[in-house]
């Protein structure tokens, strides 16, 4: 099996049928999640896993009632950082450096860097940015899930500030951005289960470029490389 048959594999499941799956293709998934790349490595996001059937209930209220929610095994929010502060990018590089055994100094450059940009792009964009950054650990949840062939929903219909006061997010420094169903599908009451999966032809979704095409017309800024403010 190929990455690609998993994912032909794999739709958006619409109904689930309640069994569970095994703790190690959770963890498995769980671990796909956790190894995804983040913008300067900061993790900025988090999930919170639930199965617990009266939280689920009350959860699906805030879906749009979907079923997915009360019909899977496990439920994955994911949770990214309302804003970046020094202090919470300071934790992860020092534990990082930690981890590798180098001096915590190492990134001061490098973050003071960031942490500029950062803050003249205002905290609705923080938000953003970070919440961008966990949609890539959701997507290697869900091919992650589809490789253990687990049924998968990415969900981003609900509603998220009181999915926040429900989980008791509110004031932790963290937000839901979207919400991923893991179960079985119910292939006799799934309308979408044996419909063909369709995507964007080739031709309009791959586009080569050469300079023939590109402008020439930008005022390019003096080049900078960030790695220059990293302590080696
Ligand atoms: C970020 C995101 C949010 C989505 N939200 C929902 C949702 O709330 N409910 C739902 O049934 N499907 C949702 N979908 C599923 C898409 O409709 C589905 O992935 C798309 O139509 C492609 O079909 P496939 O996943 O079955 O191949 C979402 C997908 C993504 C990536």
């Amino acid at each position: 099996m190929s990455l690609l048959t998993d994912l032909e594999w794999r739709y958006a499941t619409k109904k689930m049928n309640g069994k569970k799956i095994p703790q190690e293709k959770l963890d498995y998934i769980l671990e796909a999640a956790r190894l995804a790349p983040s913008s300067s490595g900061l993790q900025q996001y988090k999930v919170i896993v639930i199965s617990d059937s009266a939280l689920l209930e009350r959860i699906r209220l805030v879906a749009y009632d979907q079923s997915q929610i009360t019909d899977c095994s496990h439920l994955l929010v994911f949770a990214a950082w309302d804003g970046y502060t020094d202090e919470r990018i300071s934790n992860v590089f020092n534990y990082i450096m930690d981890e590798r055994g180098l001096p915590h100094e190492t990134m001061d450059g490098y973050k003071q860097v960031i942490l500029d940009l950062y803050e003249r792009s205002g905290q609705e964009w923080q938000a953003h940015h970070a919440a961008k950054q966990s949609y890539i650990s959701f997507a290697m949840a869900i091919a992650a899930a589809a490789e253990q062939k687990v049924d998968a929903t990415p969900i981003e219909g609900f509603l998220s500030e009181k999915l926040d006061e429900l989980l008791n997010l509110k004031g932790s420094g963290y937000k839901s951005t979207v919400i991923l169903p893991l179960g079985y599908r119910e292939s006799e009451q799934d309308w979408l289960v044996n419909m063909k999966k369709v995507r964007t032809p080739k031709s309009m979704f791959i586009t080569e470029m050469t300079m023939a095409d590109a402008s020439t017309d930008v005022d390019l800024p003096a080049p900078m490389n960030l790695d220059s403010f990293v302590q080696k």
